[in-house]
């Protein structure tokens, strides 16, 4: 790896984190990891599918080396995902053969309960920030709600309960709602009209997560200072969880390999994202960059399969134009 370039986390005034798994762990993206992050997430690891694939048992190895790595090297962590409508097996939401219904409420949260108690209790102290909820937004319905099985089996009372559980388990951690396209005015509103509900309510929900799984056509820089904004006057936390800018404008173009016009295009919008976290680091503890390099990327087969480097240091794990967007704010 690069050592004659500065370490990214020392050139900004909150925590740099990273999404990470254990192979990222190891070698030189180990080296990597380390020099220039100060944080991690688990990408993959610690979601439900991963951690209790079967009803009651729990699988923690991967999980359980993670933040043993953090603890380590002294790495902030952010737990990663404790209720969420995808990469959650199909047991969850069945009764034997039968799909639950609202009938079925009290089983569902139950199930929930368990679930959230085993991890936050096993890692308290350990892990500074949980998302309990993830994507559970969707601006399109009248009541602004994503219509997953959670909620049309429970309503909010998944996301109260998820809350209460993890608070319960861990009262020290700060416990995070997260969302993407957070940055677009309807979005927003929605998810800014649900915590404040809940948290009216008691609901322990002390921070707002911003994905910022963004384009380098659409990245507004703008609209996420208003989002921001918007949320410092709840008076919550706010990370910045998944940020990626990809290279793509839609879903069909496709690069055999990706000018560097456009790669200098991508600095360009990591920079001005991060002039805007400098000058709101009083509401943004932590930016978390959703992998080590562009080798580990989630783009590159999502939403299809496709060269998509969205990350500050390429394949060699060489400093990009989006590295020094983010190092030389100049
Ligand atoms: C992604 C992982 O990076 C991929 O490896 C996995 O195949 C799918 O999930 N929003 C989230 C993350 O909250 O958990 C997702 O992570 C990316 C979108």
């Amino acid at each position: 790896i690069q050592t004659d370039i500065p370490s990214l986390k020392d050139t900004v005034p909150f925590t740099l984190g990273v999404a990470f798994n254990r192979a990222q762990t190891l070698g030189e993206h180990g080296q990597l990891l380390l020099r220039h992050y100060g944080g991690v997430t688990p990408g993959n690891d610690m979601k439900w599918d991963a951690t209790e694939p079967e009803e009651g048992r729990f699988t923690f190895t991967e999980a359980d080396y993670l933040v043993n790595y953090a603890a380590e090297h002294d790495l902030k962590f952010r737990g990663h995902t404790l209720a969420w409508h995808s990469q959650t097996p199909d047991w969850v939401f069945k009764d034997g053969d039968r799909d639950l219904t609202p009938a079925d409420r009290a089983l569902l949260l139950q199930r929930l309960e368990n679930h959230i108690r085993t991890l936050v209790t096993r890692y308290k102290g350990k892990i500074a920030a949980w998302d309990v909820v993830n994507e559970v937004i969707d601006e399109n319905q009248p009541d602004g709600m994503r219509r997953s099985k959670w909620f049309e089996i429970t309503g909010l009372d998944y996301i109260r309960t998820a809350f209460r559980v993890a608070h319960e388990a861990d009262p020290g951690a700060t416990l995070f709602i997260n969302d993407y396209n957070t940055e677009w005015p309807r979005k927003r509103e929605a998810l800014y009209d649900l915590v404040r509900k809940l948290r009216a309510e008691g609901v322990p929900i002390d921070g707002v997560g911003h994905q910022l799984h963004v384009n380098i056509e659409q990245a507004p820089a703008s609209n996420v200072e208003d989002t921001i904004e918007r949320f410092a006057a709840l008076g919550v936390d706010q990370q910045i969880t998944e940020l990626d800018v990809s290279v793509y404008t839609d879903f069909v173009s496709t690069y055999d390999t990706v000018p560097q016009d456009v790669l200098a295009e991508q600095g360009y919008r990591y920079k001005e994202l991060f002039d805007v976290f400098r000058r709101h680091a009083s509401q943004i503890s932590s930016v978390t960059v959703w992998g080590v390099a562009d080798d580990g990327t989630w783009l590159s087969s999502f939403p299809i399969t496709r060269l998509n480097p969205p990350l500050p240091f390429d394949d060699e794990l060489q400093a990009k134009p989006a590295y020094w967007g983010i190092a030389d704010p100049s």
